[in-house]
């Protein structure tokens, strides 16, 4: 008796325990949903006050607005920021993400001087498949520490024992191009990017892959079309799940890539450290694998390849872009041109040696040719900072979780930095340099590489110059 009824309470029990564990998962959802949405709202009255450009909806925010197509959105962001120059910044709410643009000296630079708010953008994730946690990708103390240990091998010195290297792919990269003298126009950019991913394959890995000579090379291929398939998935929001994306073609030929692009990484890391050979030149990856942090730990061969990676996806692309658009404005500005050839005269006469440091030092107004083409057509146009704490821009309050987006092409299109911004004027820079105003606007990307390690200024110039691709991406 007294058994059945212990068995009937605890039946009820057992009953009454799953209902309220229910009800309490319930409880919790119902509680975070309100929470969520509570903090959401919040944020939404309390960023109300920033400028926009038309209304957003809740949850849906602006993304009715914005234009599908890569090339249509980067667009419609352009002219945006011409439409609201006189406005400090600019907000876009991105489904329930506040995004704010920004692309005033002034502006910009809260963020970028900022040591706290170095956090890379959320689309980043997307790139480490591929490129792991290396510079491009990590954040924090792991991004602070890589970053001090990677600086000694930008020194001066170990660039310049890449200059050969520079010279042979250059060489043969012109006498592609002298075959088309007195043709008809023809599309340069291949034969460019061929030449800068030969030059990053041999200086980052020690390998010559020859792609300016056979473009056919599967790696090359592999590179290509990670980048294209990243960018494209970046747009897609039905491909962001990892899972999902593998039930698509493109999932798989994603996962093929990689595997092309990680053993290539691989077999060269497993030949330089076993072999030590003397009469190579010295890569990228033999000085990390020399390199230790402050507590001398080296780094392991996965951080290794990160880093080399991140160097073959950064190193080629932005270069080749910024040979492209200089080529391209030299050929519509003759009378830059004609400058330019005799400046070339005067260091070099009529010999075609190769180029050392001391000729390139002396090509000062090829370098204000540069600049000005940087400036009009920055090889990164656009780029992102997850902020990780509130700030005050322009006396606005901006919440931490918010996306800064940093745009460079409007940037450098403000008129009171930049008389007539379209026009091509390299001489502008020779001007600014004057007016020391180079390192605050043109220029805002050393600032903030610059206070982001703490790092002594004097060997600034150089790594202006010759860091391109850590500096125009903002690692
Ligand atoms: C290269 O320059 C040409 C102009 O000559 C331009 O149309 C093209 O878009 C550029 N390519 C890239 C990838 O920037
Ligand atoms: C920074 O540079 C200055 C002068 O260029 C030099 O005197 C100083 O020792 C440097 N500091 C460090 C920490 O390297």
């Amino acid at each position: 008796m007294a058994g059945l009824w212990l068995g009937l309470e605890g039946q009820k029990l057992l009953l009454w325990g799953a209902a309220s564990v229910v009800s309490l998962a319930g409880a919790s959802l119902v509680l975070n949903l309100l929470q969520w949405a509570a903090s959401y709202a919040q944020k939404w009255r309390q960023m109300r006050r920033i400028p926009t450009v038309a209304r957003a909806y809740p949850l849906l925010g602006h993304a009715l607005l914005m234009k599908r197509d890569g090339r249509e959105f980067f667009q419609q962001i352009i002219q945006y920021t011409e439409e609201y120059r006189h406005i400090p910044l600019l907000k876009l709410w991105v489904g329930p993400v506040p995004m704010v643009a920004l692309y005033n000296a002034e502006n910009v630079e809260v963020i970028l001087t900022s040591s706290k708010q170095i956090d890379k953008s959320s689309m980043y994730k997307f790139l480490e498949p591929w490129l792991g946690l290396g510079l491009l990708t990590s954040t924090g103390n792991k991004w602070r520490s890589r970053r001090k240990m990677l600086t000694p091998t930008f020194h001066f010195t170990i660039l310049e024992g890449f200059l050969d290297i520079m010279n042979e792919q250059a060489n043969i990269l012109v006498k592609k191009l002298e075959k088309h003298v007195n043709q008809e126009a023809f599309n340069c950019f291949f034969y460019i990017t061929l030449c800068a991913l030969d030059i990053i394959c041999e200086t980052a890995m020690g390998k010559n892959i020859g792609a300016q000579s056979n473009d056919d090379s599967e790696y090359v291929r592999a590179v290509y079309r990670m980048s294209e398939m990243i960018f494209h998935r970046i747009k897609m929001p039905w491909l962001w799940l990892d899972l999902w994306y593998l039930m698509f073609k493109e999932g798989w030929e994603h996962k093929k890539s990689l595997k092309i692009l990680h053993t290539f990484t691989n077999d060269r890391l497993i030949g330089r450290s076993s072999a030590h050979s003397k009469n190579k030149r010295r890569a990228f990856l033999d000085l990390l694998l020399s390199v230790t942090d402050d507590e001398g730990n080296r780094l392991s061969h996965e951080d290794i390849r990160e880093e080399v990676d991140t160097f073959m996806f950064e190193g080629h692309d932005t270069t080749a872009v910024a040979i492209n658009w200089s080529l391209y404005l030299l050929g519509s500005n003759p009378e830059v041109q004609k400058k330019v050839d005799n400046e070339l005269d005067d260091v070099f006469g009529k010999s075609v040696r190769p180029a050392t440091v001391e000729d390139l030092k002396k090509l000062r107004y090829l370098e204000c040719v540069i600049k000005e083409t940087l400036r009009l057509f920055p090889s990164v146009p656009i780029f992102a900072r997850s902020l990780s704490e509130d700030c005050e821009v322009a006396g606005y309050r901006v919440l931490k979780g918010t996306e800064a987006v940093i745009i460079p092409y409007a940037l450098h299109r403000d008129p009171r930095y930049f008389p007539n911004p379209e026009e091509f004027q390299p001489e502008r820079n020779a001007v600014l340099e004057r007016q020391r105003l180079q390192c605050d606007i043109c220029s805002h990307q050393r600032a903030s590489s610059r206070t982001r390690t703490n790092q002594n200024s004097s060997n600034n110039h150089f790594q202006c110059h010759l860091k391109p691709a850590v500096n125009s991406l903002h690692v």
